[in-house]
């Protein structure tokens, strides 16, 4: 090799070098999710790994708790012995995972809390929408649609989840001052087929039902399908939560659904965030995140904000 060509070759060498670099994480991440049996959670953990993927510094460690809050909270103390950078929790349930999210924290290890809350306010920040707020907007878009009365089925999702209270109390705030009346409620715990059960109780139950209110889309769609089993699906309409383009806005352009009210997962902004705490720059205690509606009307030029 001529002296020049071993100089141009030297010379590649520390950028060679700064390229590898740069594509090494620098900070790993553990991400608990509470189960993965709901499509919605498949793309939260989707959004995540692409956020994560686009960002290059960080790389996620995955872990699925299989909606069990004794496994989600054994995720926690690995994560810590681990030694991971950052936590990201989409916990289960609120009071069992409050203890192992500020244990974690108090360790100094930086919380993100997304989508479900944990009781107090020992974590780094919490990322979601306004479930209170999506209820009431509910509430309000069913008085509406009804003419201001009529018989409601309220399926709740889990009420010891943070999603599940505030989409009830908001609804009910929502269809206050109307005639509407909730003729039957139960607690479907996010799943379709507890959804679809309850449903069958109701509809055996109540001769006429003019709207089914679920606190997320696969509990709209279970319900949709006890309906439909018994021939009086025509006979009521049908709103849920979550909106994914793959699912509730798929049943809006189906018919099934009446409305979908979107609950952005914040797998982006969770990453996002987390790129800044470990930068060591200051975010937010919370990060509200906006909420669009849609319906047969809205949805080809992509739905509604939700407005207080
Ligand atoms: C999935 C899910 C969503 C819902 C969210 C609330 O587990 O049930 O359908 O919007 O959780 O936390």
């Amino acid at each position: 090799m001529k002296g020049r060509d071993f100089l141009l070759a030297i010379g590649t060498v520390p950028l060679m070098a700064a390229a590898l670099f740069a594509q090494q994480p620098q900070w790993t991440i553990g991400m608990s999710q509470c189960n993965l049996g709901e499509p919605w959670r498949v793309q939260m953990n989707a959004d995540i790994r692409k956020a994560a993927e686009a960002e290059g510094r960080v790389k996620v460690v995955f872990k699925d708790a299989q909606n069990d809050n004794l496994r989600q909270s054994g995720h926690l103390e690995e994560f810590v012995r681990a030694g991971v950078n950052l936590i990201i929790v989409s916990p289960k349930e609120a009071a069992p995972l409050t203890r192992p999210v500020s244990q974690a924290y108090r360790k100094g290890i930086p919380v993100i809390v997304l989508d479900r809350r944990v009781l107090g306010s020992e974590y780094t920040c919490f990322i979601g929408a306004d479930n209170k707020k999506i209820g009431k907007a509910a509430g309000r878009w069913i008085a509406a649609a009804l003419g201001g009365k009529g018989k409601v089925v309220e399926l709740k999702g889990l009420m010891t989840s943070t999603p599940g209270q505030d989409r009830n109390s908001g609804f009910r705030e929502g269809i206050r001052g109307s005639s509407i009346e909730i003729v039957f409620e139960a607690d479907m715990k996010w799943l379709e087929p507890n959804a679809r059960k309850e449903m069958e109780s109701a509809l055996a139950r109540f001769p006429a039902i003019d709207l089914v209110y679920a606190h997320n889309d696969p509990g709209a769609h279970g319900a949709y399908l006890a309906a439909k089993a018994a021939g009086r699906e025509k006979q009521m309409k049908f709103v849920g939560i979550d909106a994914l383009p793959h699912e509730g806005q798929m049943y809006v352009r189906q018919g099934v659904l009446s409305a979908s009210f979107e609950y952005p997962t914040g797998g982006k902004e969770a990453i996002e965030t987390a790129v800044k705490i470990l930068r060591g720059e200051k975010v937010p205690k919370e990060i509200t995140l906006p909420s669009r509606v849609f319906t047969i009307q809205t949805i080809d030029k992509g739905g509604e904000l939700v407005k207080d």
